[in-house]
């Protein structure tokens, strides 16, 4: 478990599973996915979370269920891939309540990713990919200190129109470890109730 200031990072568990269908079926996913919209059935959320319990991606990613600090689940953050040769890790989240979307929740655990990528699984270089449509992302990649390293043109479809893929990359020299960065960022605990 990694404990944040506004999420802990907790094992993916039934909490998160439970309401895994709404979030694959809600507006998060046509963001996670980079434009998709069409609906996924229980059976096959079973099907996939099966057939990744028995890939390869399984023993080389690592997923954590966003738990806020008042115990509520509200999505999932990860590594969806890593090389142990190079050192380097491919991370993704989505926060599947889009109540909690701006409010510094994904920001506090992406540090909380990175920063298990470095000090605890020895990675130098993390790297995320978004489409050029997602402002929160992109927003989120300069928070935390990410270079736009590479743009692929015209790579996602969404709404019926292309948009280019873009891949940032944080290198862990100069990562001034978690705490710096909630300090740097101002993040505090929510002063009020997490959003209904
Ligand atoms: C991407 C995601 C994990 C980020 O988490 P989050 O809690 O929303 O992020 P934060 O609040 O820490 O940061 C988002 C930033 O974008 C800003 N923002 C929000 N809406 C915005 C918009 N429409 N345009 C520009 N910036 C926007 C926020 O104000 C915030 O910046 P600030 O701290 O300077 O105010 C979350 O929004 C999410 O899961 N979205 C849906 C799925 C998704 O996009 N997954 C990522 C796929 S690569």
């Amino acid at each position: 478990m990694l404990y944040g200031t506004l999420v802990n990072l907790v094992p993916y568990d039934e909490r998160f599973r439970a309401r895994e269908h709404d979030w694959v079926n809600n507006e998060s996913r046509f963001w996670g996915s980079m434009g998709e919209h069409f609906i996924i059935s229980k059976a096959t959320l079973k099907r996939e979370y099966e057939e990744w319990c028995r890939s390869e991606r399984h023993e080389t990613g690592v997923i954590f269920g966003i738990l806020t600090t008042d115990g509520t689940p509200i999505g999932g953050i990860g590594i969806n891939w890593l090389s142990e040769h190079h050192r380097v890790a491919d991370l993704g989240a989505v926060i599947g309540e889009p109540a909690y979307w701006g409010g510094g929740y994904g920001t506090d655990a992406l540090l909380l990713v990175v920063d298990y990528a470095f000090d605890w699984l020895d990675m130098r270089k993390v790297w995320l990919g978004t489409m050029s449509l997602n402002a929160r992302v992109m927003r989120q990649m300069e928070k935390v200190g990410f270079a736009l390293e590479a743009r692929q043109r015209r790579a996602t479809l969404a709404d019926g129109r292309w948009h280019d893929e873009l891949m940032y990359g944080r290198l862990r020299d100069g990562w001034p470890g978690y705490a710096a960065m909630v300090a740097a960022l101002g993040l505090r605990p929510p002063a009020q109730p997490a959003p209904e």
